[in-house]
């Protein structure tokens, strides 16, 4: 069995509107490791949802993917049929949208909808699969189910809503579940919940999760590694721990000094000085270096720079001048 599930090679992305082109995704790199999470953490606009809908292939009409690779299990997923790709989508690598209440169907049911889900996939019959969906809503600690069956998105709460999902979306037990910012909508009882449901999935069914968040407090909950997006590119990658605490890239290092340390829990990303630069034209320099505080000549004469592990460090960074306490 492959120990990495999923491999993200260069993947890079652009939407194109009427007049504006968008380098949301810039050869974005990571692995995901089998029965493990990782955490995709940036600021908004850093292309997190979008290298979440590129893997499932699900972006909207004016995205394009410009190049790159994303093997699942092995097999080249740009390369499949749509019809490849259905056998896929659901039932082995599933997502929780970013926004619980657009991603359910506002018309049909809640009981119906995660029936749908069975019958499309399983050979089960409407009323094996209407037993099934309450047991279902049951199991993701929704009160009440057979209420909740009846109601329609508008009538449960942002929570439930994130529960109904995780609930379809996990209905198939996919090897894989894409989890886009599930707590951020939700109030903090809700969101360790929510947070602690995810964590029995990897545990109890060993589900690998891609967890994008921009609460490093989630990360160090949550995470095993974590990929820290800017711009549209991934600028450091590695184990949690050793990421959080030895941050190599500025980036990372600003962000993480603005976290409350002494408590631990960490909490959403701050703002640091400067803005992050517009994704109108592919980078030819690292981006980062309006906002950076250790610009050298090079930087500003070469290419981005690669994700690579310097010397003796046990994790990867995009920079000239990383920040090393060796
Ligand atoms: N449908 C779209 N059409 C045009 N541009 C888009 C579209 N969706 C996203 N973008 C742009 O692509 C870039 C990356 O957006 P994306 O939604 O992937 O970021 P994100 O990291 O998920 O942000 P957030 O934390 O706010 O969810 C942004 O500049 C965004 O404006
Ligand atoms: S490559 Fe240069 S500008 Fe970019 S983050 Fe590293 S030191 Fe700063
Ligand atoms: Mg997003």
């Amino acid at each position: 069995m492959n120990e990495t599930i999923v491999s993200v090679r260069d993947l890079s992305v652009r939407y194109r509107t009427k007049d504006v082109t968008t380098y949301a995704a810039d050869h974005v790199s990571f692995d995901l490791a089998r029965g493990k999470v990782l955490a995709l953490v940036g600021e908004s606009g850093s292309g997190k949802s979008t290298v979440a809908m590129a893997l499932l292939r699900i972006l909207p009409t004016q995205a394009t993917i410009t190049g790159g690779s994303v093997l699942f299990d092995g097999r080249e997923l740009m390369d499949m049929s749509d019809r490849e790709l259905r056998g896929i989508r659901g039932r082995r690598m599933a997502m929780i949208f970013q926004d619980p209440i657009a991603g359910l169907n506002p018309v049909i049911s809640i009981g119906d909808q995660v029936a749908e889900t069975l019958t499309s996939h399983l050979q089960v019959n409407k009323k094996e699969a209407k037993a099934r969906a309450l047991t279902i809503l049951r199991e993701v600690g929704l009160p009440d189910p057979e209420r909740v069956a009846k109601a329609y998105p508008f009538q449960l709460s942002g929570g439930m809503c994130q529960r109904v999902m995780i609930g379809i979306a996990t209905a198939l037990d996919p090897e894989v579940l894409i989890a886009d910012e599930p707590t951020s909508a939700l109030d903090v009882t809700v969101q360790a919940q929510i947070l602690h449901q995810l964590q029995q999935l990897r545990e109890k069914r060993g589900t690998t999760i891609l967890l994008i968040t921009h609460d490093f407090g989630v990360v160090a909950q949550a995470a095993d590694e974590v990929a820290v997006m800017y711009a549209g590119r991934v600028i450091e990658s590695g184990a949690t721990r050793e990421m959080l605490t030895r941050p190599l890239h500025p980036y990372s290092h600003a962000l993480l000094a603005t976290l409350p340390r002494l408590d631990g829990a960490g909490g959403p990303l701050h703002a640091i000085p400067g803005a992050p630069p517009s994704l109108s034209e592919p980078s030819e320099r690292c981006p980062f270096i309006p906002r950076c505080g250790k610009v050298m000549n090079v930087c500003r004469n070469e290419p981005p720079p690669a994700l690579v592990r310097p010397e003796g460090a046990n994790h990867d960074v995009a920079c000239y001048n990383p920040i090393w306490r060796g």
